[in-house]
């Protein structure tokens, strides 16, 4: 087994490496924030003991802790509330017209590129976020220490599109994802990514164009416990190579074409933790049918979503 050592990385870099262009805070983000959460995140009101009208209370979070993670938007409580579905109880904002898809994308690349908020500002040193925010910073990625041949296979997949990405600051594990990468359906290069090996543990696919086709290519990638499929087109027959990936932990088939039908070829599959499938075709029946057949995981159909994961430690 091959395995790396990069001291770190960040998906930040690659973005800003890759020549998109910034989404600015104080003209595209900011305005966003002011409209749907400062009556309940601003001076008025600070629900949660989070105020959303300034950097500093963005930083600083609320009651249960950071909700900001630059560079990683799925662990982002402040982008991931306003993308759960709106009858969920923790959706975001409580109240009032939510987000609209332009403006829940516009947040989520802003985290993505590092969460800046602009060249003048300073974040605090006391700050949770202080830490990651410096990591994230893509003035920063041109510091990252990236040794052994990892170097040239992460350089190789980042000037392809992809972000490439640490997993849980491990070193040695690597998160890969085309969302950005704006692959056409049937062009899902996925041997570039063997030179990772065993070192590949998360693919993120999410609102690509990726065919059942595709993933066939995925089939010899063993070492992935993590796929996110979420809003993309695919139906029952990408569940054939899925099922193949015998270590996979993690599922995401939200907004996807699966039935009940096409997910019961993931009982063969006893790692599995966690399936999400709101917005499928299945059905809470085939859900729970599902879940009795896997010892250990929880498939979730809708409803109720267990908030984003946070972070402990650094
Ligand atoms: C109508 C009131 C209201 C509005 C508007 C609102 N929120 Fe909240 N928010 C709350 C309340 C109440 C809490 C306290 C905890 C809870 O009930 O989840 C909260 C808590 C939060 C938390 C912390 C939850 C956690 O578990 O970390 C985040 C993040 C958050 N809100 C984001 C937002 C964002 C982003 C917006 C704007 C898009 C927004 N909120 C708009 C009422 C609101």
């Amino acid at each position: 087994m091959k395995r790396f050592t990069v001291s770190a990385l960040c998906c930040a870099g690659c973005l800003w490496h890759s020549g998109v262009a910034a989404v600015d805070f104080e003209s595209q983000i900011a305005p966003i924030l002011e409209d749907k959460c400062y009556r309940c995140h601003g001076d008025e009101d600070v629900k949660g003991g989070l105020r959303l009208d300034s950097p500093i209370g963005i930083l600083t979070g609320g009651e249960v802790g950071e909700v900001l993670v630059p560079g990683d938007p799925n662990a982002s409580s402040l982008y991931i509330l306003t993308t759960y579905p709106k009858d969920d109880p923790d959706y975001m904002p409580q109240k009032g017209k939510g987000l609209s898809k332009r403006e829940q994308d516009l947040l989520k690349a802003w985290i993505a590129e590092g969460a800046s908020f602009g060249d003048d500002f300073v974040a605090p040193i006391q700050s949770p976020a202080r830490k990651k925010f410096a990591d994230a910073d893509p003035d920063n990625a041109r510091n990252y220490i990236i040794l052994g041949d990892a170097v040239e296979i992460v350089a190789r997949l980042r000037d392809a599109g992809l972000l490439v990405d640490t997993v849980n600051h491990d070193a040695s594990l690597f998160e890969v994802s085309y969302t950005y990468a704006e692959r056409e359906a049937g062009a899902f290069d996925f041997e570039a990514l063997e030179p990772l090996e065993d070192s590949l543990r998360k693919i993120i696919l999410a609102r690509t164009e990726v065919t059942a086709a595709d993933l066939i290519g995925l089939e010899n990638f063993q070492s992935i416990e993590y796929l996110d499929m979420s809003r993309t087109s695919v139906g029952d027959d990408a569940l054939d190579s899925i099922s193949k990936l015998k270590n996979l932990k993690f599922l995401n088939l939200r907004d996807t074409e699966v039935s009940d039908r096409g997910i019961q070829r993931l009982s063969g599959l006893p790692s599995l933790e966690k399936v999400y499938l709101w917005g499928s075709q299945a059905t809470a029946e085939g859900a729970k049918r599902l879940e009795r057949r896997l010892e250990n995981a929880s498939v979730s159909i809708g409803t109720r979503i267990s908030p984003p994961p946070r972070r402990t430690g650094p």
